[in-house]
């Protein structure tokens, strides 16, 4: 899936532009829609916006590194990370003591922060990225995952990806409904979604996630910054 010649995408972008009238925001790779297309390629004409014929894509793999992923992550594709950048998860109510209390409502904002991928070079945006969920021992998601997107969570799980990005929320849930994933716009370095825990008696869980600094646009993942990680949280009172 790594290209080392781009020569490819920009023209099927080229084509795909007037055809659909998308703007370059909704064509920002990796598309929103990425995620569930098969890893052996997109064979149709643009049933979607951003269908692009030929371009593989992560077959209900969101690599956050869980099982449900298979233990794929991020830095499977962008390689060769300095390492310098992190990430904060943020829960709203604070989980404390490491332990979550069942049948709540979290918010969370992940935040990536020491971005180093900026703008220069002539590129004028960076695209950045996550994905993250929670998984129970069983290996199976855990509680509700949810996009900041009133009604779009892991309970309704839309089967597909909007043909055109929203632009009343920063993040998505879909398809398999196994992770969190970003809405590609460029220049963001802060998300928001939210979780419900499971009920009482589901033991603890883990958070897995990952976030990726840009710097191309969407047009490379060999120099990317990721910062991934594993957090696991006991059942609380
Ligand atoms: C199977 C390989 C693969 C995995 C796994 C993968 N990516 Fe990517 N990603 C790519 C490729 C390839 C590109 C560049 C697009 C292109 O060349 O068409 C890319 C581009 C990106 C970009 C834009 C980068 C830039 O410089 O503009 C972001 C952001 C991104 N991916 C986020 C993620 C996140 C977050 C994860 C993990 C949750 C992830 N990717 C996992 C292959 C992957």
């Amino acid at each position: 899936m790594k290209r080392k010649n781009n020569t490819r995408l920009y023209v099927s972008l080229a084509i795909a532009l007037p055809v659909v009238g998308a703007s370059a925001v909704a064509l920002a790779f990796p598309f929103g829609n990425s995620w569930m297309q098969p890893a052996h390629g997109v064979a149709n004409n643009q049933i979607l916006a951003h269908d692009v014929a030929g371009r593989a894509g992560g077959s209900g793999n969101w690599s956050t590194g869980s099982k449900m992923d298979r233990g794929l992550k991020c830095s499977h594709c962008h390689t060769d990370s300095p390492g310098v950048i992190d990430a904060t998860i943020d829960f709203q109510p604070p989980i404390t003591g490491g332990k979550y209390v069942p049948d709540t409502d979290y918010n969370i904002t992940i935040t990536l922060v020491n971005e180093t991928k900026l703008p220069g070079n002539g590129v004028p945006t960076t695209l950045n990225g996550f994905a993250l969920t929670f998984e129970g021992a069983n290996g199976l998601r855990s509680g509700i995952l949810k996009s900041d997107i009133p009604g779009v969570d892991s309970n309704s799980c839309p089967q597909q990806y909007p043909a055109m990005n929203p632009t009343n929320g920063t993040s998505y849930v879909y398809g398999n409904c196994n992770a969190i994933v970003f809405v590609p716009v460029p220049d963001t370095v802060v998300w928001y979604a939210g979780w419900r825990s499971p009920p009482a008696g589901s033991g603890s869980v883990k958070m897995w996630y990952a976030v990726v600094d840009g710097d191309h646009q969407g047009k490379s993942s060999l120099d990317d910054d990721v910062r991934e990680a594993v957090v696991t949280y006991d059942e609380g009172p």
